[in-house]
């Protein structure tokens, strides 16, 4: 039998997440940070053009994908390199930067994926604690060691759903040396309030800092795999490398650029999100239950032991609702739920009821 590479080899097997409701029921997803509703006519009406040139290889480019991005958030669309999803985008830069040699510093609650990167290029990984569920910057900047290569943040954080204000991030870049690379995972940024979330682009011109952002999230593309990162021209070269120059399709980038020229409708999501997202928290809260304040499309609620929050799950999974449990973040006793329509909230809240009437 041919050997994998050695990293590879030592990597868990890869696991489907398990997204099924109890035997026979039709599931209401809130596990997986999806958007609620599905794409909107422009974004169906740019894909279905696109389709018209479907025989074509996609613009590699991103031509014009770039340009709305640029125009809408008044970025220079040389800095922008795209991705079949920022996982596609945090890949590349382990890839083009990290090898065995070099450490990783994260959050112990830091978005999962990050590990399996560093167990890809053999890079020991470093976690610090978030007290209160949220980063800590003096604790990153503590935990720097010699051979530190890249600090990875998540803000507003996954699946903590805290926001770090920009200035702490600042900070953060500040304190780092010139030779470590700052990565700010911007996957649920478009959740925030913009008056309370000045944007921290401009932090690339310090070097050595990359902001990712995703279409999977507001825009509601997850299946379309469309990310797109912020990054000084060196970080772009070698990216440009690594990335797939096909992997963004030419219907993804069509639909990308339509949902990105429609900031009402973005503007409209976050509003509903956050309509529903009080909603919910306020009545798991009514339960006795706590909610760990959220800037973004879900909440991470804490059911006080591990035991609870299997019964809670399993609860939910009888009654079609399926939630993410947290064991594999290091919080047994949390569940993770995705926001989604007003019907599903009100559904999640009634069962939790239910669930909690029957577990006093
Ligand atoms: C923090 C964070 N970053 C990145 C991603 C992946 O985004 P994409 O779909 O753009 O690959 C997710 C998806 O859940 C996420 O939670």
């Amino acid at each position: 039998m041919i050997r994998p590479n050695p990293n590879v080899a030592a990597m868990a097997a890869y696991a489907l997440p398990d997204i099924s409701a109890a035997a026979g029921l039709e599931p209401i997803v809130l596990a997986q940070n999806e958007h609620a509703w599905p794409p909107s006519t422009a974004v169906r009406d740019a894909v279905m053009q696109a389709l018209e040139s479907g025989q074509l290889y996609s613009d590699s480019d991103w031509t014009e994908l770039r340009a709305a991005i640029a125009e809408v958030h008044s970025l220079d669309p040389a800095n922008i390199v795209c991705g079949a999803g920022s996982m596609e985008l945090m890949s590349a830069l382990l890839l083009a930067y990290l090898s065995s040699s070099d450490r990783i510093l994260m959050t112990d609650y830091g978005y999962l994926f990050m590990r399996t990167l560093a167990r890809l290029v053999g890079a020991p990984v470093d976690s610090v604690a978030e007290p209160d569920y949220r980063v800590d910057v003096d604790a990153l900047i503590g935990a720097l060691q010699p051979d530190t290569r890249l600090v990875f943040v998540v803000n507003p954080g996954n699946p903590c759903g805290s926001l770090l204000h920009n200035d702490e991030i600042r900070r953060l870049r500040n304190n780092l040396p010139a030779d470590v690379m700052l990565l700010v995972d911007e996957a649920y940024a478009e959740f925030v309030e913009p008056d309370y979330h000045e944007p921290l682009f401009d932090l690339i011109e310090q070097g050595n800092t990359v902001i990712t952002r995703t279409f999977s999230k507001i825009y509601g593309l997850a299946g379309l795999r469309v990310g797109w990162g912020y990054c000084p021209r060196d970080i772009r070269d070698q990216l440009r490398k690594v990335l797939n120059p096909g992997s963004v399709s030419s219907l993804s980038q069509a639909a990308a650029r339509a949902a990105m020229l429609d900031q009402a409708g973005a503007a409209g999501a976050r509003r509903l999100i956050a309509v529903q997202r009080d909603y919910l928290s306020a009545a798991v809260t009514a339960l006795g239950l706590t909610v760990i304040p959220s800037q973004t499309n879900f909440i991470l609620v804490d059911f006080e032991s591990a035991e609870r929050a299997t019964s809670a799950f399993e609860f939910l999974r009888n009654h079609r609702l399926v939630v993410r449990p947290m064991a594999g973040y290091g919080l047994p006793a949390c569940l993770r739920i995705t926001i989604g329509t007003a019907d599903q909230m009100q559904l999640t809240a009634q069962t939790l009821g239910a669930w909690r009437r029957h577990n006093a």
